[in-house]
């Protein structure tokens, strides 16, 4: 028997104003489009902002819907819209804010695990890694270095040759 050991490193910020300029710039986007989220149904706005390795800066939102597992969370969204607006283009960085208009939204959150599994889809796929930037309206931020930390012992492509 051997025992293995996963771990990672991530940064943690107390506020916006510790970002570096352009880290900042995301995710202040990403907290101003948080009310383009069409959450109806959980008050729980989320927002993605992605910047690509050709410099373009592109938005997605939580959409819901009544037959609840029918919506989609912000960071698929825009995953899958970036997939064909910019088909091969790597995402460099995605900030991801949400407030949450039922409760307080001042401590990060992470992606959801179906999110998780998209990121790291998308990383494969173009073959680089995604830094996040994760807050809520205000507060402490975490920045992770790539999206894969994330999921451990992911499930890829790899595993269906
Ligand atoms: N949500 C996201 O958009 N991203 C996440 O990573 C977590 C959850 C959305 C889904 C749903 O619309 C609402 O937040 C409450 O779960």
């Amino acid at each position: 028997m051997e025992k293995k050991v996963y771990q990672f490193t991530f940064e943690t910020y107390p506020s916006v104003t510790d970002l570096a300029e352009g880290d900042a710039a995301l995710l202040l986007k990403a907290r101003e489009i948080t009310k383009l989220a069409y959450a109806p149904y959980s008050n729980f706005q989320v927002s993605a902002v992605a910047k690509l390795a050709n410099g373009e800066i592109v938005t997605g939102t939580n959409q819901e819907n009544a037959s609840y597992p029918v919506g989609i969370c912000a960071e698929r969204a825009l995953l899958s819209a970036l997939g064909t607006l910019f088909p091969n283009v790597a995402i460099d960085t995605m900030a991801i804010a949400y407030h949450n208009l039922n409760g307080e939204s001042n401590k990060p959150v992470s992606p959801c695990g179906m999110c998780r599994q998209a990121l790291v889809e998308y990383e494969g796929r173009t073959k680089h890694p995604i830094r996040l930037i994760l807050s809520g309206m205000d507060g402490n931020i975490f920045v992770v270095e790539q999206a894969n930390q994330l999921l451990p012992l992911s499930f890829g492509g790899d595993d269906l040759k």
